[in-house]
């Protein structure tokens, strides 16, 4: 038994977004962090010093260990922000600001 089954959820359909150009599969009502959980990824930045892995780790919002960049936004948390059908999520390494201006 899943947890949908468990809690007796009926979400809405699926839809799809991206991570790092991999297409995943979202159900409404998840966060970043949960879509990501859900299609088996548990990791998805590294830390700046020394490129540890990091995923979710307090899951409310607090420790920021979840960081992902988002629609081109970098350091959202991912535990906290709702995943919208055709997000392109990508993982981040650092401060998530490598690539930009
Ligand atoms: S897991 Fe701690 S802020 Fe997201």
């Amino acid at each position: 038994m899943n947890p949908l089954e468990l809690a007796g959820a009926r979400p809405g359909p699926a839809f799809g977004v991206t991570l790092d150009g991999r297409a995943i599969e979202a159900l409404p009502g998840q966060t970043v962090a949960a879509a990501l959980w859900s299609a088996g990824v548990t990791s998805w930045r590294t830390t700046r010093g020394g490129g540890s892995p990091r995923g979710v780790f307090c899951g409310i919002g607090v420790c920021f260990d979840c960081l992902v960049t988002v629609n081109g936004r970098p350091n959202q948390r991912a535990c906290l922000v709702p995943v919208r059908s055709g997000d392109v999520i990508l993982t981040q390494e650092g401060t998530g600001h490598d690539g930009l201006g």
